[in-house]
């Protein structure tokens, strides 16, 4: 049975052997923070990603999705401040040469004060490191990870650089021209977001959107990350699925709670529970926001952060105004409460932007179960994947008790009735008791038996994941109960 500590070891095992995510190009030793997501992986992966659209664009008429591309014009990112600002504070060693994000040494050390009982410490630590991050006080930072007497965990000692920034954007170049032009250098995008800010225009008026309304994406983002040995929780190439909601400026505040309510509430309809789930809200602000804040979950690796809320003022239009010379303005023709129209305004904007890879690691954090099921007569046990129907890879595992006597048949029909309508599985392979076992570590909600007396009676037996009740219901029921639990 895995402890809490190598809990999450476990979790990272189970997904490489059951197919839910691979080391990238394992076969050359992998790539260091990129995964490659598996059969079931990508099934998992692909219903998240479904469940989050249909919550936040097909339930809101005043949003709509778009697809932008990866590639974007190099002064997207001059104007965003991600050139200039989209750095961390890094240290190196100079023994290992070794480089590290200093926030991620200093909380790895009060993270250690904690485990060794010292809480008092660990916060003092974490609250003076949030203080001299919000001032950019590197000198200060430096201290702190001298005096805390904080080493690198490769050559063990204190021999540490000056704190420097380093920038997070990966860059390649576009076209057929020399490498060394700085002009023809273009960006991987950090963050979807922008995506969405340079086309604020052509969906507002292709649209005839009326503020407030918002503009949904998902898509692909990458980031140099220094420190990525958390497996898909901070990855070099990741997903991101965000969410531009455009207000009328003054009214952000009041938008930025309801979001934080809404995005909230959509973790909790995961079937999590509000205590696995607390919001931190920024102390040092990124460049383009007036208030942010993080929703935060309780992985087995302690308390991180999945999502981001994030009220982002009216910067990154303005500054694509600025840089683009184009007018990018929204019109008002409400009135205000001196019954003149709003007028012409650079909308403000809140943005919700979740984490895809976090989610699956949240969702199957959650969903795995190590159970002891021993009796006094022999020793047994299994792992479950107790994930929400409805984002379960597989919703039904159709399996005839032997594969002969017209019962592949029977099965077989099912299978053809069921699998226009949701992700079957067929296995006729093995014991019942093993296939069983299989399908709860892949988390099928259900499993279905097709035996001799399935031929009398057209009766099957049902089996429950996270239960292991068994039931006989008619054959014909069988694709009405799969489509009727996975209704969110
Ligand atoms: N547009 C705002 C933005 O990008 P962020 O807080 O930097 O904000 C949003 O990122 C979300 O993207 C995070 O909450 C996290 O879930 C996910 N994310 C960020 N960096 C990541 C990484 N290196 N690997 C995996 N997910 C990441």
């Amino acid at each position: 049975m895995a402890t809490d500590s190598n809990r999450f070891q476990a979790i990272i095992s189970h997904c490489k052997e059951y197919g839910f995510i691979f080391p990238s190009s394992e076969i050359y030793d992998g790539l260091g923070a990129v995964y490659d997501y598996g059969q079931w992986g990508s099934e998992l992966k692909k219903n998240i990603k479904d469940y989050w659209w249909k919550s936040m664009v097909q339930l809101h008429e005043n949003i709509v999705g778009i697809d932008a591309a990866i590639f974007m014009h190099p002064t997207t990112w001059k104007a965003s401040g991600h050139v200039d600002n989209f750095s961390d504070p890094m240290i190196d060693n100079k023994d290992s040469k070794k480089r590290y994000r200093v926030d991620h040494l200093i909380e790895g050390k009060a993270e250690e004060l904690e485990q060794q009982g010292h809480q008092d410490q660990s916060e003092i630590i974490l609250k003076e490191m949030d203080t001299l991050l919000a001032e950019n006080d590197f000198d200060g930072i430096k201290k702190l990870i001298e005096n805390n007497k904080i080493i690198c965990s490769v050559s063990g000692t204190a021999n540490w650089t000056d704190v420097r920034q380093f920038n997070l954007m990966f860059s390649t170049e576009f076209g057929a021209v020399s490498s060394d032009e700085e002009d023809n250098k273009i960006y991987l995008r950090p963050e979807t977001a922008q995506g969405i800010f340079v086309n604020f225009l052509n969906v507002q008026k292709s649209g005839r959107m009326k503020i407030p309304f918002g503009i949904a994406q998902i898509g692909k983002a990458f980031r140099n990350e220094i420190v990525a040995r958390q497996f898909i929780f901070r990855m070099r190439e990741f997903e991101q699925m965000e969410m531009q909601f455009f207000v009328r400026p003054g009214t952000q505040m009041q938008w930025y709670e309801h979001w934080k309510a809404q995005r909230m509430q959509w973790h909790l309809s995961l079937g999590i529970p509000a205590s696995k789930y607390r919001f931190h809200d920024h102390v040092k602000l990124a460049h383009y926001a007036d208030a942010a804040c993080d929703i935060e979950y309780d992985f087995p690796i302690g308390f991180k952060e999945v999502e981001g809320i994030h009220s982002r003022t009216d910067f990154d239009l303005k500054k694509h105004q600025e840089f683009s010379r184009k007018k990018i303005q929204y019109f008002d023709n409400d009135l205000d409460e001196s019954g003149k129209p709003y007028g012409n305004y650079i909308p403000y904007v809140v943005e919700t932007s979740i984490g895809v890879d976090r989610t699956v690691m949240m969702v199957l954090s959650e969903a795995y179960e190590e159970q002891d099921l021993s009796t006094e007569e022999k020793k047994d046990s299994r792992v479950v994947l107790k994930i929400p129907v409805h984002l379960a890879p597989i919703k039904l595992a159709i399996l005839p008790l032997v594969k002969k006597d017209g019962l592949p048949e029977i099965a077989r029909s099912l299978m053809n009735d069921c699998k226009p309508v949701f992700n079957c599985f067929y296995e006729e392979k093995d014991t019942i008791g093993k296939r069983y076992r299989r399908m709860d570590a892949l988390g099928t909600p259900f499993c279905v038996t097709i035996d001799h007396q399935t031929k009398e009676d057209n009766m099957v037996t049902i089996r429950y994941r996270d239960t292991m009740q068994q039931q006989r219901i008619p054959l014909d029921q069988v694709k009405n109960i799969v489509k009727e639990a996975m209704d969110v």
